[in-house]
Formats: structure tokens, C-alpha cells, sequence
């Protein structure tokens, strides 16, 4: 049975995706993962998303996204997401089964406000502006722009991808790949022919 609980002891695979992150920071694509959700129509859905940090608990992804572009919907009806990284250098990639919460203006707890207010003053004027626009997704020049405010905007939202599953393969000359489950909130991890 899969865990879905945050708070679990840490995982082997989390800290060599915090070397991974170390050794390729020279690398702009670092900071960036793919992230698929399932559709309403059970299709997978994936798009290009900057890794923002882990929570506090050190474990949880951080993500930041429009509350009204499709992925929101998406993982509200099925919070199970995919992430795949791959870093150049060390030529490694991790796939990491996630399971997903988003905090926006009018959900989440006093801590997650807190979080969600943090990183919206750790963004630039540009990054910021962008979650004034128009809707994402809508038509060209169709829905209307919000009014620029200092308050956090109710389209602002953080999402929580809390690691359930990791599968870790390194290219190297000897290519290594483990799969690593949460599983009755302790992970279990395990080589296998990559
Ligand atoms: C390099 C790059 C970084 C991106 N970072 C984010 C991000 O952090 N958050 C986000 O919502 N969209 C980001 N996007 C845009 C998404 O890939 C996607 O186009 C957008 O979020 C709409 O996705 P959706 O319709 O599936 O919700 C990024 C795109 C690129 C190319």
C-alpha cells in the first residue's frame, strides 16, 4: 500500500536528489522538472515547472502556479502526479510519484499560508506580475486582467508535491537504477536492473 503521510523519515533517494541538485547547480536546468497530472479524461498531462524548494519538513517539493490554469483542476480531482528530472551532468534522472496539495488564497492551513506567503515575496516584480494577467488557457485576449495589488493574489497558488515513490537511474559507465517506496510510512528501497 502506497503512504501518502509528509512527515515520513527521510529517504535515501531525497538525498541524492539534494547531491544531484548540488552538483549540477552550474547548470540552469537544474531548477527545472517536468510535472504530469492526469486529465478528467485520463490522459497524462506534463509541462516544464521551476523547482521553488522543499517545505519545511525538507522532503516536500515546492511549485508555483496560476490557481486557474488546468494542472489546479487537475491534480484537485486526482492529486497523484509524476515528476522526471534529469540532470546533465551527472547524468542522472529521477522520476518521483508525488502526491499533490495546493494551497491557494482560500485553503490550507495557518503553517501553509505562512509558506505560501514566503514564497510570494521571495518572487521578482516579474514573476509576480504574471499571476495578474488574463487567465492561462483561455482564448487570446479573452477573460480580463486583475488589479495590481501588494496583497498575495487569490491566483497565486503553491503546490505540494509530497514524494511517494522515487526511481532513480544513473548513466554512468556502470548504470545503477533503484526504486525507492513509501510504504506504512517508511521507505523501502531496492536495486534493480536498470
Ligand atoms: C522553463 C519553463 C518553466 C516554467 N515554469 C512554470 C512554473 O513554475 N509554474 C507554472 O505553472 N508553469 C510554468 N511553466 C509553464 C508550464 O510549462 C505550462 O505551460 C503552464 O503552466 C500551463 O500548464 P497547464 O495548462 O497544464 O496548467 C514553465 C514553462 C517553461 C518552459
Amino acid at each position: 500500500m502506497t503512504d501518502t503521510a509528509p512527515s515520513a523519515p527521510p529517504c535515501e533517494a531525497l538525498a541524492h536528489l539534494k547531491t544531484a541538485l548540488r552538483k549540477n547547480r552550474r547548470h540552469a536546468h537544474h531548477r527545472y522538472f517536468q510535472l504530469a497530472s492526469v486529465t478528467a479524461e485520463g490522459y497524462p498531462r506534463n509541462r516544464t515547472v521551476v523547482f521553488r524548494g522543499f517545505a519545511t519538513d525538507d522532503q516536500t517539493l515546492l511549485v508555483i502556479t496560476d490557481s486557474r490554469s488546468d494542472k489546479v483542476a487537475e491534480f484537485a480531482q486526482n492529486g497523484a502526479a509524476e515528476i522526471a528530472w534529469y540532470f546533465t551532468e551527472t547524468r542522472e534522472q529521477f522520476r518521483i510519484r508525488a502526491v499533490t496539495s495546493c494551497i491557494s488564497g482560500s485553503t490550507g492551513s495557518t503553517e501553509d499560508a505562512a509558506l505560501r506567503e514566503q514564497v510570494w515575496r521571495q518572487l521578482s516584480d516579474a514573476a509576480r506580475a504574471q499571476f495578474f494577467w488574463r487567465s492561462p488557457g483561455l482564448a487570446l485576449g479573452a477573460g480580463t486582467t486583475l488589479v495590481t495589488t501588494e496583497a498575495v493574489p487569490e491566483t497565486f497558488a503553491l503546490l505540494k508535491l509530497s514524494p511517494v515513490a522515487i526511481d532513480h537511474l544513473v548513466l554512468s559507465k556502470v548504470q545503477t537504477r533503484r526504486h525507492s517506496q513509501l510504504i506504512d510510512k517508511h521507505w523501502h528501497e531496492q536495486w534493480i536492473n536498470p
